[in-house]
């Protein structure tokens, strides 16, 4: 393991695919090691862009822009951190030995798609997960629905994240316009929909999950629990350390290890999980640093995209919690570019607290433009800190 200097023969280069507020954190962690590091994204100063040594703006979906972006830059790790890229371009690209993709080809090709990772959790691996059917019409639909899905249920794009085109629905009037919903809110339009039964859960967590060298040899660990609220699909507030029972745990960390396994390649996944009692559901995974892991930036010693970063170029790495924490986001409010954000002075006043602006150049009223971070002698105390804080920060056009 060796690490050269940037911008220079020797230099260690690593190309972030997608360039948001995580990938953001993911390339200062890599600045701090020393890495060069290249950003790309689909518009202009992304998060991302403004702390990389170079940026790009493509559509990472087109196959021979990406091919042809990555032989210019000739990056020696490929970190995605989006699920819409080109994977036939990744494929072809770690086939030739250019690069290598993080984790795999594979796990990137799974997990940007519902229905591979569904698919590889509950029939592969059989794990537990909620009851789903795939749906390519209305009718295949409500179908599905009144042949043992049931309601309440989820109906969501197979391609899509963030709650994007996702509806929960209760009665039979509202299938027609979930499906429709669905159809218009994927990133790519397949005309594929996953309708799942709702699990009627206590608490729903990320496990983060690391696998990375230790004396040659790949090794899983975990991150504390984070538990987290979730709006309409979207993460608005995470703690870590979620409390759970030992029982809870126990099955969470060995469904995390067999997905993990499965996906294969070094770096940190967040595994979504849903517990009730003793009972864990698996949800989904991203092959990535997670939103709702934020928190990470005020409870860890590590935090998650140090872990990544760690991970990725074959570093030991140390998932140990330091304090109690909790993370709230700050949405823009307004559809404006170029806006500021008043009172960030009255949100750092509030105790053990900080914030991320992640400088989105656009701001949409459900557009997350920030976060606070808290801690505090338990998650209770930190969660108050971190709304707190985040009710002090507002934005203007
Ligand atoms: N089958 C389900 N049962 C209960 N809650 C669900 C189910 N599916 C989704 N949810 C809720 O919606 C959130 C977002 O769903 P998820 O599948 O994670 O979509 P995304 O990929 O957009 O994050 C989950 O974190 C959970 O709160
Ligand atoms: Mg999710």
């Amino acid at each position: 393991m060796k690490i050269g200097t940037p911008l220079s023969p020797s230099a260690t280069r690593v190309m972030l695919l997608g360039s948001g507020e995580l990938g953001k954190e993911v390339i200062i962690a890599l600045q701090r090691l020393g890495v060069e590091v290249i950003a790309v994204d689909r518009y202009a100063n992304a998060p991302g862009h403004q702390v990389a040594h170079r940026a790009h703006v493509i559509n990472m979906t087109d196959s021979a822009a990406l091919k042809s972006l990555i032989k210019q830059e000739r990056p020696h790790l490929i970190v995605p951190e989006i699920e819409a890229i080109s994977t036939e371009a990744l494929a072809e690209i770690e086939a030739a030995g250019i690069a290598k993709v993080i984790p795999t080809v594979r796990a990137v090709q799974l997990t940007m798609n519902r229905e591979g990772i569904r698919k590889l959790a509950a029939e592969e691996l059989s794990l537990p997960t909620s009851p789903y059917a795939f749906a390519e019409s209305l009718q295949q639909l409500q179908a599905a629905i009144d042949n043992g899905i049931g309601y309440p249920c989820f109906v969501k794009p197979v391609m899509s994240s963030s709650g994007k085109g996702q509806s929960r629905i209760t009665d039979a009037s509202q299938v027609a316009a979930a499906w429709d919903y669905a159809a218009s809110g994927g990133r790519v339009d397949k005309g594929l929909v996953i309708v799942e039964g709702q699990i009627s859960f206590d608490y729903e967590i990320t496990l983060l999950t690391v696998r990375a060298l230790c004396n040659g040899e790949v090794q899983t660990q975990f991150c504390q629990p984070i538990g987290h609220v979730q709006v309409k699909g979207d993460y608005v507030e995470s703690w870590q350390p979620q409390a759970m029972s030992a029982l809870a745990l126990e099955r969470s960390q060995l469904i995390a290890k067999k997905v993990t396994d499965s996906l294969g390649g070094l770096g940190l996944f967040g595994v979504e999980l849903f517990v009730r009692g003793d009972e864990v559901w698996f949800s989904e995974v991203s092959p990535r640093p997670h939103d709702t892991g934020m928190v990470t930036m005020a409870t860890q010693r590590l935090n998650e995209f140090e872990l990544h970063a760690r991970a990725i170029l074959g570093l030991p790495v140390d998932v140990s919690l330091l304090k109690a924490g909790a993370s709230a986001v700050i949405y823009g409010g307004v559809d404006a570019t170029g806006i500021s954000f008043v009172g960030v002075d009255e949100a750092l006043a509030v105790p053990e607290s900080d914030v991320r602006l992640f400088g989105k150049p656009e701001s949409f009223s459900r557009r997350r433009m920030g976060v606070t971070l808290a801690t505090g002698k338990d998650t209770d105390e930190a969660r108050q800190r971190a709304k707190l804080a985040a009710s002090k920060v507002r934005p203007v056009a």
